[in-house]
Order: structure tokens, then sequence, then C-alpha cells
């Protein structure tokens, strides 16, 4: 697939800032807006939510807005990008355990309106897990605004390097950088998941507006790569350079290489 494909023109310049805070909280702006905006049309906000270190201080920023500026959730319904497999939800290595200690215990969003990928099904059930999931998604008329980071190896949820661009709610095979960078939240690899449930590349890329957040001099070479680069499978977030609806909020040491 990736030779159907040659390096585009970036439709929008990526949103610079002068350090993770700016950024993360220009970031949590656009989502504060958009919850606002549909609350005034009597709409739900379906917003796309990450794990990893890159939107924890969005969150914060979040839950600021909620706690001091009068911000309600009671409007948001959340889809996460991806959760380990297998992992009890009550582990605190699992994102559900992450989202409630970051986001959700301190903020009125309703339990009901809360999906992260559970995987606590049996192998035979995942593959219907994973339909059920998208059908969800869809039976929200889709994502409103996807929040995104990026892995060190280009995977935007858990679609690593090779993952097609069609690819929709799966059981995935975790990369070898994945698992590594993953040491620091399991204490070591061995510990680390070999698999996850990830949304597919295809579910990320039809969600109305993408916000691609990248943080850090860690994540300078492969920003250049996703945003300069040929678009391949090899460098998931590649495709994101022909979509009109993503915008690449970065700060400068992430942006260094571009
Ligand atoms: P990080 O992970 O935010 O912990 O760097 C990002 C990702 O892997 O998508």
């Amino acid at each position: 697939m990736s030779n159907n494909y040659s390096k585009h023109t970036l439709l929008k310049s990526p949103t610079l800032f002068s350090n993770a805070e700016q950024a993360s909280l220009y970031t949590a702006k656009q989502i504060a807006e958009l919850i606002l905006e549909k609350q005034k049309q009597g709409l739900p906000a379906v917003l796309g939510l990450a794990t990893g270190n890159t939107p924890k201080k969005v969150y914060k920023e979040l839950i600021r807005l909620h706690q001091y500026e009068g911000l309600s959730f009671h409007n948001v319904v959340s889809f996460n990008l991806d959760e380990y497999y297998p992992i009890g939800s009550e582990n605190d290595q699992s994102y559900t355990y992450f989202m409630n200690q970051n986001l959700f215990s301190y903020i009125d969003i309703q339990p009901k309106n809360i999906h992260v990928p559970h995987t606590d099904s049996s192998p035979d059930q995942i593959t219907q897990y994973c339909l059920d999931y998208e059908s969800k998604i869809a039976g929200f008329g889709g994502i409103d605004l996807q929040l995104l980071g990026i892995g060190r190896n280009g995977h935007i949820g858990f679609n690593e390097p090779g993952s097609s661009f069609d690819s929709t709610t799966r059981l995935v095979n975790l990369d070898s950088i994945t698992r590594e960078d993953a040491i620091t939240d399991f204490g070591t690899l061995n510990k680390v998941p070999h698999q996850a449930i990830s949304i597919g590349i295809h579910t990320i890329i039809q969600a109305k507006k993408i916000l691609l957040l990248a943080l850090g001099e860690r994540k300078s070479e492969i920003i250049n790569e996703a945003i300069n680069g040929e678009i391949s499978i090899q460098v998931p977030a590649s495709i994101l350079q022909t979509m009109p609806q993503v915008e690449y909020v970065l700060d400068n040491e992430a942006a260094r290489l571009i």
C-alpha cells in the first residue's frame, strides 16, 4: 500500500509552542471549545482520547477548567484509542486506571459515556468485541475530535509500523520499541504485554478533527519523518499528511528537525 502514496505537501503548517505547557494548554482549549460548541447545539461531543505522558498536562488543564471555570463534561462521550491485552482494568498499568487517575475521576463525565477497550474478553470473543467497539463509535456519528500522541516508531494508537491504513479496531501485536518504552510503566520488559486492542488507522482518520500532540526532544526525529517523510505504512502517522482535518501541535523541542 505504501507504493500508492508519495510525499504530500502539508495542508496546514504545524502549530508551534515554546514549551510543552503552552502546547498542552492550547490543546485543552480546543477540546473545551468543542465541548461548549456542542453544548450550545444540544449535542454530544464525541472525543477520541489518548494515554501516555503526552496528554497528561492536557487532562490536567481540562480538570482545572472543570473545577475552576465551570466546564461541564455532561455531554461528552469518550472513546479511548487502545488498551493492553490482556490486562485487568483494576491493574494500575491499565489504561482504564490511567484515565480514571488522570481525568475521569475529576470531571462530571457520565460513566455510561466512557469507553475504554476492555481486554477481559477471551480470544474467541475479541473479534466481536472489536466490531462492537467500532459500531459504538459509528452509533454516535463518529469521533468529533481525536487527540493523538505519537510513538517513537510512528505509531498512532497501537497501530504499529506495518498496520494497514484501512485497519479498524482489532487485536494487535506490539512492536519492540513500544514494549521498550512501556518498561517505565511495567518495571521490566517481561511484564509488558505483547498485545493490545487498538482502534484502527481507518477509524482514526474518520475523525472530524485530529490533534496530534508531540512534546519533547525524543519525538523530534519521528515527528520530522511523519510530517516530512514519505507516506508509508512503516510510519503509520505519515498518513495524516494527507488529511485536511489534522493539526500537529508541537513544542519547540519536538519541532527541532522539521
Ligand atoms: P507517550 O506515548 O505520550 O508516552 O510518549 C505516545 C504514544 O505512544 O502514542
